[in-house]
C-alpha cells in the first residue's frame, strides 16, 4: 500500500512511500482492518509536518511518522464484536479519550502525532477507536467531523449536560474566521437555533457564510475594532460563547466582546501563538471585568462525539460539512499547502481511495 510520511522538516517534504498492507492476520481482539476512503485535513496537521506543533504530546524531533488525523473509510477485516466487514466508520482523534475530562495520557493517543496517522490507504484501529459514519453524509463529508466539528461542539457544549445541548435564539455565538472549526461552529449553532456572528477577511467568504444561515458578518480587516461591532450588534451585550480560534490578536478583543458571565472557548492560535508586546493585557482584570469563563478546549470525548452526531448532525437537521475542495491522494502535499495558505472556506479533503 501507499502512505504519506512527514519527517516534520517542512510540508514540501513530505513523501509518498510503500509499506506493507496489513491484513487480517495482523488483527488483535477488537481490532477492525480500515480502509481509508478520505481523509479531511486539520491547521495541526500543517504544524505537524513543519514540525511546530510543540505544545502537546510528541515525538523525537525529526522522527518520520503519517500525518493526519481524520479519516472516513470502511472496514475490511474485523476481530470486532462491534462491526463488521463493510461497515462505513470515522476515526476519534485522541484514540483513548472516551468520556470526561481529557488527561496526558489520552494526548499520547492522538492520531498523527504522536501515533501513527491516517494519510494511508489501510490502517488498523481499536473499535474503541472508531464511531459509524452517518449514512446520509458522503464520505468526504464525514470525513470532516473528528477534529473540526467535535471541537466546535465541545466549545459550544462542554459545560452542559449529556444530551442537552444549549438551544435558543437569545444565545449569541461569535465565530472568527471561516476555517474548518468556525464553519462547523455556524452549521451547529444554527442547527441549535442560536445567533451567530461571524469574522472574515474576505467579503466573498462573508457572503458565504451569510448563504449557511449567519445572523452578521464582520470584515475583520476591514473593521479593525470587530469587538466594538459585535457589542453594537448585540446593544451592548456581546457573545455569550466565544469559539476562540485567532489566539494572540483576538483573544484580548474577545475579552472585549464577551456577554457579562460568557463563555470564551480558547481553540487555537490563527493570528499567533505569542502575545504581542503592545497588546498585553492582563487575563486575571479581563476575567473578572465581565465575569468571564475561559476554557481551554482539546477536541473533544467520544461519546460527546457520538452525541453531535445524533443530535446536530441528524439527518433532519440537515447540515451538510462544507467541503471546499478534493484533492487526489497524490496531491496530499498540495492539499496541506493550500489548507496552510488559507484560502479555503470551510474544509480541504484528501480522496485516498
Ligand atoms: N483545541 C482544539 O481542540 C483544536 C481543534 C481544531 C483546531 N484547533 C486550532 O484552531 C485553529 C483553527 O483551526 P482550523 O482547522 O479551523 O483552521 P483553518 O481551517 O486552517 O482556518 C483558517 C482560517 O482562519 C482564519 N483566520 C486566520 N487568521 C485569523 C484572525 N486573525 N482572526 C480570525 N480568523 C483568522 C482565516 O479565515 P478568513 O479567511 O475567513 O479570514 C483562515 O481562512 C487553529 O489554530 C487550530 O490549531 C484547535
Amino acid at each position: 500500500m501507499k502512505q504519506w510520511t512527514t519527517g516534520q522538516d517542512g510540508i514540501k517534504n513530505i513523501k509518498l512511500e510503500e509499506s506493507k498492507t496489513p491484513t487480517e492476520t495482523d488483527l488483535n481482539d477488537g481490532q477492525v482492518l480500515v480502509k481509508i476512503g478520505y481523509v479531511s485535513l486539520n491547521y495541526r496537521d500543517t504544524e505537524v509536518c513543519s514540525g511546530t506543533y510543540g505544545h502537546h504530546a510528541s515525538i523525537e524531533p525529526g522522527a518520520s511518522l503519517v500525518p493526519c488525523s481524520d479519516m472516513c473509510g470502511t472496514v475490511v477485516a474485523s476481530k470486532s464484536a462491534q462491526y463488521e466487514s463493510g461497515t462505513r466508520v470515522l476515526s476519534i482523534f485522541n484514540q483513548t479519550h472516551l468520556s470526561g475530562q481529557v488527561t496526558e495520557q489520552d494526548l499520547g493517543s492522538g492520531l498523527g502525532l504522536p501515533l501513527s496517522g491516517v494519510l494511508t490507504q489501510y490502517r488498523i484501529f481499536p473499535d474503541t477507536g472508531l464511531v459509524p459514519a452517518p449514512s446520509h453524509l458522503s464520505d468526504a463529508e464525514a470525513s470532516t467531523l473528528p477534529i473540526a466539528a467535535v471541537t466546535a461542539w465541545t466549545s459550544l457544549n462542554h459545560f452542559q449536560p449529556m444530551g442537552q445541548p444549549i438551544s435558543g435564539k437569545d444565545r449569541i455565538v461569535l465565530l472568527q474566521g471561516t476555517g474548518g472549526v468556525s464553519i462547523a461552529g455556524l452549521q451547529i449553532a444554527k442547527a441549535l437555533g442560536l445567533t451567530t456572528i461571524i469574522t472574515s477577511s474576505s467579503d466573498e467568504k462573508l457572503k458565504r457564510a451569510k448563504e449557511l444561515g449567519a445572523d452578521h458578518t464582520i470584515n475583520y480587516h476591514t473593521t479593525a475594532d470587530w469587538d466594538k461591532k459585535v457589542l453594537e450588534l448585540m446593544s451592548g451585550r456581546g457573545a455569550d460563547v466565544i469559539l476562540e480560534t485567532g489566539g494572540s490578536q483576538t483573544l484580548w478583543k474577545s475579552f472585549e466582546c464577551v456577554a457579562f458571565g460568557g463563555l470564551i472557548s480558547a481553540i487555537g492560535y490563527l493570528s499567533g501563538k505569542e502575545d504581542q508586546p503592545e497588546k498585553r493585557f492582563n487575563v486575571n482584570v479581563m476575567a473578572l471585568k465581565r465575569n468571564v469563563t475561559l476554557k481551554g478546549i482539546l477536541n473533544g470525548p467520544k461519546d460527546r462525539f457520538e452525541e453531535m452526531l445524533e443530535i446536530a448532525y441528524a439527518e433532519e437537521k440537515g447540515i451538510k460539512p462544507v467541503v471546499d475542495r478534493v484533492f487526489e491522494f497524490e496531491e496530499a502535499k498540495e492539499a496541506l499547502q493550500y489548507l496552510e495558505s488559507g484560502s479555503h472556506f470551510g474544509k480541504v479533503v484528501v480522496r485516498v481511495a
